[in-house]
């Protein structure tokens, strides 16, 4: 459990952990954030994470208070303090307090920082072994010129209305679709297919650059496996051989059926089985001890 938050640049009791509620991020979800893990005391992607998390600040005009270094020590002590060996890291900077307008000007205090570390929530191992069923999204994913995906924002309010219609549907991931009809992401994690021994996901600008994605297709290149990024519609994940979501918390899942539909033989594909072997022995080199 989260006992020692990072504050600000102090340490604080959970109890204690508050911002203002006049802080924009959650008066009108303005800020930014990363999710990130560890695994047995060493971080994984932490740079690749930071380095996102100051490309979506920038991205939204929020300068960042810490350099990219004091922000990765900032993280590194939080993990030491809480004493976790696999943990989840979330890591958030808000517009910080304002007055009740939009004006993001109005926030002179500057922006609130925080890390939350705590026990990995992690998906049921049947997921895993057998696959998961999704569906998709009725909530449409917002339009690029509106929000660009690749901003990883306070802001999931579209991500959250997708997942209720797949919780509607008893499905605990749900499959967002752009206004055009194209497959962008799921509401937390990215989405690939095997067609034809090729691997498949939708273009870059059209989803979040996830951390796990980038690993998945580096993997393919090494192995020598065929990758194409392309737009996709719902109905080339029904005739694909293999589908898998990817994501910091949720690693490489395999999908067993979308839409009620069986996807390949309904059982987690060879290719999805492989990605995830290789994934794994990733999590246990590189990263930064603490
Ligand atoms: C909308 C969305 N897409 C994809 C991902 C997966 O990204 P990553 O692999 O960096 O965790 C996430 C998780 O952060 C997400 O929230």
């Amino acid at each position: 459990m989260a006992r020692i938050v990072y504050l600000n640049g102090r340490f604080v009791n959970k109890k204690d952990a508050k911002i203002s509620v006049f802080d924009h991020g959650l008066l009108y979800g303005d800020g930014v954030f990363e999710g990130i893990r560890s695994y047995g005391r060493l971080t994984f992607r932490l740079k690749e994470h930071i380095n996102r998390l100051y490309r979506s600040a920038s991205e939204i005009g929020l300068k960042v208070s810490l350099s990219k270094n004091r922000m990765i020590q900032a993280v590194l002590a939080t993990l030491k303090k809480n004493k976790l060996d696999d943990a989840y890291i979330r890591l958030v900077i808000t517009r910080g307090p304002g007055d009740l307008g939009l004006d993001p000007r109005k926030c002179i205090a500057g922006g609130s920082v925080f890390i939350i570390v705590d026990k990995v929530e992690l998906y049921p191992d049947k997921y895993y072994s057998k696959g998961l069923h999704i569906v998709t999204a009725k909530t449409r994913k917002n339009f690029i010129g509106a929000i660009d995906p690749r901003i990883k924002s306070l802001n999931y309010l579209n991500n959250i209305l997708a997942k209720i219609d797949g919780i509607k549907k008893g499905a605990p991931e749900a499959i967002m679709v752009t206004h055009e009809g194209y497959v962008s992401e799921c509401t937390g994690d990215n989405i690939f297919i095997m067609h034809k021994r090729c691997l498949y996901t939708p273009p870059r600008h059209m989803a979040l650059e996830g951390i796990t994605r980038d690993i998945v297709i580096a993997i393919a290149r090494k192995k020598k496996i065929a990758f194409r990024e392309k737009k996709i519609i719902i109905k080339d994940i029904y005739r694909a051989d293999e589908c898998f979501l990817t994501g910091t918390a949720a690693e490489i899942v395999p999908v067993n059926r979308v839409d009620r539909r069986k996807i390949g033989n309904g059982k987690p594909g060879r290719m999805t089985k492989l990605f995830l072997e290789e994934f794994r022995k990733l999590t246990k080199i590189g990263g930064i001890k603490y």
